[in-house]
């Protein structure tokens, strides 16, 4: 009896393992395509809705924690296959362990897939996207990513939320921090950059790993700036500002796509067919997979779009959203719904056949732990080379906002540096939101990065001056904002800018002003910094403020007067030295807005490609009447335009010329380098349609270049634009250009350009 059930027992076992072995098909002469049918067929219903569940491990959660949440049904569910993916599972150690339970133990042993938000760095921190993207450098933010996904894939990590391309254009939204601004084209551009940076030119090396294209889609038109709020567009801001840079990311092969929480024109993204289906899959050909944003199928309850679970699990699956991330409403629900002839296997499969496709591309099916290496993880992470190239990526994105009187960079003449501000000797700001594994209190510091520069006839003193925030500092938490009464430490910060021969002043917010539900109501800088600045301003009036922000931040009063300003964003584990590069030459700054900066909370969303409306500002503005479209208590223009940012060098535009053929428009211009300093100029091209089926544009940003001048040297810049650059999408989603006459631009800012009109035939 006993002997019986032994061999009973082992039988199972073998069977089990013989259905393992035979179920994952591993032959080369298989195309991954051809591998993914293959398995499909031998999988039941409740195992392919298993793929499409992805869990939270317990570890960290980056969102609400859903009221079933249970750990011991979450392992159970993992051994039997009823798991795709999980998210916040770290370290090499950690998913192998999850891995193990996954392979070991199901029936198909289908390994997991492992997502987590690499936003701007796993372990090295990287500046913030915008800060990114303020470089306008597309090597250094495929380098950036690259190093990213290297230190991800050594901690078993197969899949980065990342890349935001949700154009932004209210900074009062907190995740304007993740995005690349508020441009469509340079969203487009960044956005591939990243991409190419994380999933490399083949996603099965183990140091790369899938990328996200999110928030498909507008999330970043939530109305009034209030994180997750609603958004209401028309076809012609969809189509013309929000799609584009997602269609590029398709263009550019990026693995998945993330819906998002907003309701769009009244239907949740998560829950839009138009989008996923018709656009995405259908007139994209997307072969990736759509993972659903933190809860965001459950969320269409709350929104009052489905009824119940079962309605919200067949509205997601029908609108071609294929992975549930933390709602477990298709875990739940699914099975019961294609049972019921509600919904059709074919959408299951259609779902599944894209995650497993991931998995084999990554290969995952040859060897499921092949991320998971410690060893890796050991070395890699922090590594000196991911520091440099930190460091590098940072300097590009310092944007120098005013430099009256060369004041920058720093001279040998200047013997005493004062650094003042809580946010100068602040070593944990710098890493910015969305941080990864990054060790908090790490970065390296606005006052250490000045220290290690100074040269040896150089002294710095430190005075902390204001104090931003106290108590708990971290992603899930509301900030508390310290006593804007206190002013404690003004006296000793204007002691030791009396006896400075410079003051470096950090001056902006911290980090966690900006990320996700970290919306404002307000730009302005918090608490009493700006007093201290004018007290300091009495004493010593050359001041350099460095201003730490995730977003543009109203200021008129720094811009007006203080001498010198360098926008600094978060910059990374390597903040102080690349501000410090900048500061003290070793780097000509180069960066330009990638966001207009407004003069005042209210001119919010505020962007360059604005439309003329009927009645723009003239010069009857000066006559004083009213009926034009404006502010009565404020200038319509931003304190710093989209596309400003100055170097220690200057650049003439000459010999502009433009020409043209049918369908097509010539541009050349002459960059000479007329200062004292070899510098890097970010060249832009912008077009206005003067006369279209549909209102379009002051200007647009369609074109860009960076060249390296040596002093004295001129280098001549050629732009071939055709219907690509021209055209525009029309209410039928159907993209042509128009013919007509087309004002060409070229110039170093949004605006100050160069212009002349041309009439181009189509
Ligand atoms: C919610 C955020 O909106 C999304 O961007 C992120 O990837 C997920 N949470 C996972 O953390």
């Amino acid at each position: 009896m006993k002997k019986n059930a032994v061999s009973y027992f082992l039988v199972i076992i073998f069977t089990f393992l013989l259905i393992r072995c035979q179920s994952i098909p591993k032959s080369k002469n298989m195309t991954n395509k051809e591998k993914t049918e293959a398995l499909l067929a031998k999988m039941t219903l409740v195992e392919k809705i298993g793929q499409l569940n992805m869990y939270n491990g317990s570890w960290e959660f980056t969102g609400p924690v859903p009221p079933d949440n249970n750990s011991q049904q979450k392992l159970e569910d993992i051994k039997s296959g009823k798991v795709g993916g999980m998210l916040n599972v770290l370290t090499a150690q950690s998913t192998r362990e999850a891995q193990k339970l996954a392979v070991e133990n199901s029936r198909l042993g289908i390994p997991l897939i492992f997502g987590y938000d690499v936003v701007h760095g796993y372990k090295t921190m990287l500046p913030i996207p915008l800060a990114q993207a303020a470089s306008w450098d597309l090597e250094m933010a495929r380098l950036g990513s690259e190093v990213a996904a290297r230190e991800a894939a050594a901690a078993g990590l197969h899949w980065t939320f990342a890349p935001m391309i949700d154009v932004s254009r209210d900074a009062r939204w907190g995740r304007i921090m993740e995005s690349a601004g508020e441009d469509t084209y340079l969203t487009s551009v960044m956005g591939k950059a990243w991409i190419e940076g994380f999933q490399g030119k083949d996603m099965s090396s183990e140091k790369t790993i899938a990328a996200c294209a999110k928030h498909f889609a507008a999330y970043g038109f939530a109305e009034a700036g209030r994180d997750y709020n609603t958004v209401d567009i028309g076809k012609n801001t969809l189509f013309n500002v929000v799609l584009p840079p997602f269609k590029a990311a398709s263009e550019a092969g990026v693995a998945t796509f993330m819906n998002a929480f907003n309701d769009i024109n009244g239907i949740p993204s998560t829950g839009s067919e138009f989008l996923q289906r018709e656009i995405l899959k259908g007139k994209w050909a997307f072969e990736g997979m759509v993972v659903s944003d933190w809860g965001s199928i459950g969320e269409m309850i709350t929104h009052g779009y489905a009824a119940d679970s079962l309605q919200a699990a067949k509205i997601a699956i029908q609108a071609g959203s294929d992975m549930d991330m933390e709602s477990h409403i298709y875990l739940n629900n699914l099975e019961k719904l294609v049972k019921d002839g509600k919904v059709s296997e074919n959408l299951i499969d259609d779902a599944v056949r894209r995650i497993l496709k991931l998995k084999f591309d990554l290969g995952l099916f040859d060897d499921p732990y092949r991320y998971s290496d410690s060893e890796r993880e050991k070395n890699e992470l922090l590594s000196e080379k991911n520091l440099q190239a930190a460091r590098k990526v940072a300097q590009g994105t310092m944007v120098l906002l005013k430099n009256e009187n060369s004041l920058l960079p720093i001279k040998a003449e200047v013997k005493k540096i004062a650094i003042i501000g809580d946010l100068a000797q602040n070593k944990d700001i710098p890493l910015g939101s969305w941080r990864g594994q990054a060790i908090s209190n790490s970065a390296i510091s606005l006052k250490e990065g000045i220290e290690a520069a100074i040269s040896n006839s150089q002294k710095t003193e430190f005075a902390q001056g204001y104090k931003l925030t106290e108590g708990t500092r971290d992603f899930l938490h509301e900030l508390t904002f310290a006593n804007p009464n206190d002013r404690s430490g003004f006296a000793e910060a204007v002691k030791i800018a009396q006896n400075a021969d410079l003051v470096i002043m950090a001056l902006g917010e911290d980090c966690y002003q900006t990320g996700e539900g970290r919306s404002q109501t307000s730009l302005e800088l918090k608490g009493n910094q700006l007093e201290l600045l004018d007290e300091i301003l009495k004493v010593n009036k050359n001041v350099v403020a460095v201003l730490m922000t995730g977003r543009p931040v109203v200021i008129p009063s720094v811009a007006q007067k203080v001498p010198a300003i360098l926008q600094a964003w978060f910059a990374g584990s390597q903040a102080g030295n690349a501000i410090a590069d900048v500061l003290f030459g070793k780097y000509n700054p180069s960066g330009k807005l990638p966001v207009s900066f407004p003069r005042h909370t209210g001119q919010v969303p505020l962007y360059y490609a604005q439309k003329n409306t009927g009645r723009p500002i003239t010069n009857e503005w000066d006559k004083g009447l009213v009926f034009w479209s404006h502010y009565t208590d404020m200038p319509n223009t931003p304190q710093w335009c989209f596309g400003f940012g100055l170097s220690y060098t200057t650049f003439d535009y000459q010999n502009f010329s433009v020409k043209t053929a049918p369908k097509k428009v010539f541009v050349s211009v002459d960059i000479k380098n007329t200062g004292n300093y070899k510098g890097k100029e970010t060249v832009q091209v912008y077009i206005r349609d003067i006369h279209a089926t549909a209102v379009q544009p002051i200007k647009r940003l369609v074109a860009f270049e960076q060249t390296e001048l040596e002093i004295g040297e001129t280098k001549t810049l050629r732009f071939e634009l055709t219907e690509k650059e021209l055209g525009f999408y029309h209410q039928d989603y159907r993209f042509y250009a128009e013919s007509g006459f087309f004002d060409i631009m070229v110039g170093t800012n949004a605006e100050q350009l160069l212009q002349q009109r041309v009439m181009v035939e189509f």
